[in-house]
């Protein structure tokens, strides 16, 4: 269970703001329904050039519920070029803190604000798009936006970064470039962790499946719940581990992706690079 804040707890529970403005004057989209996190945002202008509506609809967990609502409250009031300074981190101040696992929330509602403000002055996009080169290919974030959380956050490990835009979360290929950033923006005080793990040379049976087990719970299965999935040992033979996979990563379009290149890379990183993932079907 999250240590969630009370505010927190409250704009889950009761979320402002709810649904879709008719006709409005901004809208931004973020996130894919396929991937468990989307966000759409409305806003609408009073007479005198401050936003006087905000709505919002989400599919995602109780964080992103939580910022998308407190988000409307925020801007409700704002000039546009106002709320275009609003910060992810303003966000989950407001909410009293989110999780660290969790703060690619609040991220999420500040990407859908930007892409409303955006069609607002341009009446042309409202999809959050990505600008600028792609670092990390998994989650499609760019340099821009991987720069940008540890700017306003004062990321200094990689760790971090993964939690606030999902970036290297998946098959870690782009860690090393995202460490890059952090040197570049944080100069000498960076403080990059990116510590090896230590894969033990021969095991037996009883140690693999333990290990494979212990490298679910610790490394996999917090990745899949922020994304309101959830992963399951069936069994394993040999090399070949079985699993099925739960709540949205069953029903994802891009389970062939979670399994080969999040379960199995992490089984591969901190057991043996023989491991091969079967999902079973139920
Ligand atoms: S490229 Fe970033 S995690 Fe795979």
């Amino acid at each position: 269970m999250w240590d969630y804040t009370d505010k927190v707890m409250d704009h889950f529970l009761n979320p402002r703001n709810v649904g879709e403005i008719e006709h409005p004057d901004g809208v931004g989209e973020v996130g894919s329904l396929a991937c468990g996190d989307a966000l759409k945002l409305t806003f609408r202008l009073g007479s005198d050039g401050r936003i006087a509506d905000a709505k919002f609809k989400t599919f995602g967990c109780a964080s992103a519920i939580a910022s998308s609502s407190v988000l409307t409250e925020i801007i409700k009031g704002m000039t546009i070029e106002e709320a275009s300074m609003v910060t992810n981190k303003e966000i989950a101040d407001y909410l009293g803190g989110l999780p660290e696992q969790k703060m690619h929330c609040s991220v999420m509602g500040r990407e859908a604000l930007e892409a409303a403000i955006e069609n607002y002055h341009s009446g042309g996009r409202v999809k959050h798009e990505l600008k600028g080169k792609v670092v990390c290919t998994c989650f499609g974030v760019t340099e821009e936006e991987i720069e940008r959380v540890v700017q306003e956050n004062n990321l200094t490990t990689v760790e971090q970064v993964t939690n606030y835009c999902k970036a290297g979360g998946g098959c870690g290929g782009c860690k090393g470039e995202i460490e890059k950033i952090i040197e570049r923006v944080q100069g000498a005080k960076a403080k990059v962790v990116h510590a090896k793990p230590q894969k033990p040379a021969k095991l037996t049976n009883i140690q693999k499946i333990q290990l494979v087990q212990e490298t679910i719970n610790t490394q996999i299965r917090p990745m899949l719940r922020a994304d309101g999935g959830d992963i399951e040992l069936i069994d394993i033979d040999g090399n070949k581990v079985m699993v099925a996979l739960r709540g949205m990563c069953a029903q994802c379009k891009v389970a062939e992706f979670t399994l080969k290149d999040v379960v199995q890379a992490k089984l591969r990183e901190f057991v043996s690079d023989e491991l091969v993932v079967e999902e079973i079907k139920e």
